[in-house]
């Protein structure tokens, strides 16, 4: 399926964002090892949030719904039934990799497969330090891509340092420690989103933070009720509409602003946006709030290795920003985003080079001179849901107009991206 979005000006409305994928696929997994009933209210409609359910259920968990809340009766903490056939994760590495750490100490022997991207993404980070706890993990794919076949162990607490800035690596380490021997610590380099840790804690598990380590102790999570706040990874893309629509502003509800989650607004702010963030409710687990954006002239800034780590999903949005800021923008230390969904550094100098930005891809990162008239082309989303959505952002700030093939992979992470973008006022031709 494609879209076609042309330039529009004058957005204007509220929107309440789609709930924190991050933070459902989490709340899903530990309410699983709970002994009795979870609520979580809000939980994601997003597609890959429904592969953590879906894996789940067949790891004999039941669920059921009452309205918009998910609830989920947990097993305990070594009581998922043997599953007989693959568990799917789709096209989420965040199933994928949480699910090993957490099925790492489990008696049960379990492979972990996904769709045609998801397969060819690397595991060896995971597959590393479970190893080293104790767990038995081949990467069927080779080369240290899935399928997974897992055969879960009698785990054994570590000191853990990942090469890499990770916070799904993280969380698969600290879900295995819940069931090792000893204390299980990780030590990162840039702190990266800590969703797990908070709700650990809330779930009353010993868990402890210095500086950029964290610690925490085996135990089972006792039932808690969760409330997901509105998805800022979402969110952003209409933020970026409304900076560089012009006659813009737009006011987002419930979003999540969890300090560890804010950088793309914190680098907003430092491109000259004129952005408003009020935050409305410290719940004892993830704050949230009221982020306003109008248009705004924007200038060049650079993008660090320490931004690209805590804003990682937001850099091909930032991009696009960049090719309509005054001045050159250099984004240092992404080279992540080439182990993404798709290779999102080359499909974003890619698109954004064929609408006539200035843009030179260097191994690690990009360098973007702007501002450049933006004119609309056909671009193919690579099945990448952040990449089409950025694409469509783009298009609403071009001339003529832009054409998004494979649409549908936006369900990934926000169904319906199309029909909000048209609420607001933009122009999205059928
Ligand atoms: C996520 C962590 C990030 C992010 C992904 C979601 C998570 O991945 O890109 O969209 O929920 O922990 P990495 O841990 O690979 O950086």
């Amino acid at each position: 399926m494609q879209k076609v979005f042309e330039r529009s000006e004058n957005l204007a409305g509220a929107v309440t964002v789609p709930p924190d994928k991050s933070i459902s696929h989490r709340a899903a997994i530990l309410s699983s090892l709970c002994r009795g009933k979870t609520r979580i209210a809000r939980f994601s409609p997003a597609a890959d949030c429904v592969s953590t359910l879906k894996c789940l259920e067949m790891l004999g968990v039941k669920q059921s719904w009452e309205a918009e809340t998910l609830l989920v009766e947990g097993l305990g903490k070594e009581g998922f039934d043997q599953p007989g056939l693959p568990l799917d994760c789709g096209n989420s590495a965040t199933t994928m990799r949480l699910l090993a750490g957490t099925l790492a100490g489990e008696p049960l022997e379990v492979t972990l497969t996904g769709d045609e991207s998801l397969i060819s993404r690397p595991m060896e980070r995971i597959i590393e330090p479970l190893s080293l706890m104790g767990a038995e993990i081949s990467a069927e794919g080779g080369g240290g891509r899935p399928p997974l076949r897992i055969k879960g162990g009698k785990l054994v607490g570590m000191e853990y340092s990942p090469p890499i800035a990770s916070a799904q690596v993280k969380s698969a380490v600290l879900l295995a420690g819940l069931k090792a021997e000893g204390t299980t610590t990780v030590n990162e380099t840039v702190q990266t989103r800590d969703h797990t840790e908070r709700m650990l804690e809330a779930m009353g598990i010993a868990i402890s933070s210095e500086g950029l380590s964290v610690s925490v102790e085996p135990g089972e999570p006792w039932p808690y009720d969760f409330d997901i706040p509105g998805d800022i990874s979402s969110a952003a893309f209409i933020l970026g509409a409304a900076l560089i629509c012009p006659g813009s502003e737009i006011t987002l509800n419930d979003v999540g602003l969890n300090p560890t989650r804010t950088a793309f607004l914190d680098i907003i702010l430092r491109m000259g946006a004129d952005v408003e963030v009020s935050i409305e409710a410290t719940d004892s687990w993830e704050p949230r709030g009221r982020v306003k954006a109008r248009y705004s002239p924007l200038t060049a800034i650079d993008i660090s290795e320490d931004d690209a780590a805590r804003t990682i999903d937001e850099i091909p949005l930032l991009v696009l920003l960049a090719t309509q800021a005054a001045g050159r923008t250099e984004v240092r230390g992404a080279g992540e985003l080439r182990y993404k969904e798709s290779d999102r550094l080359s499909g974003t100098v890619e698109a954004l080079s064929s609408m006539g930005a200035m843009i030179e891809e260097t191994p690690r990162g990009m360098i973007i001179e702007g501002p450049r008239e933006l004119t609309g082309s056909v671009v193919s989303s690579h099945r990448d849901h952040r990449l089409a959505m950025m694409f469509a952002v783009a298009g609403l700030a071009a001339e003529s107009q832009t054409t998004v093939r494979d649409w549908e992979f936006t369900d990934i992470s926000y169904p319906g991206f199309d029909e909000v973008l048209k609420a607001l006022g933009a122009r999205v031709v059928e």
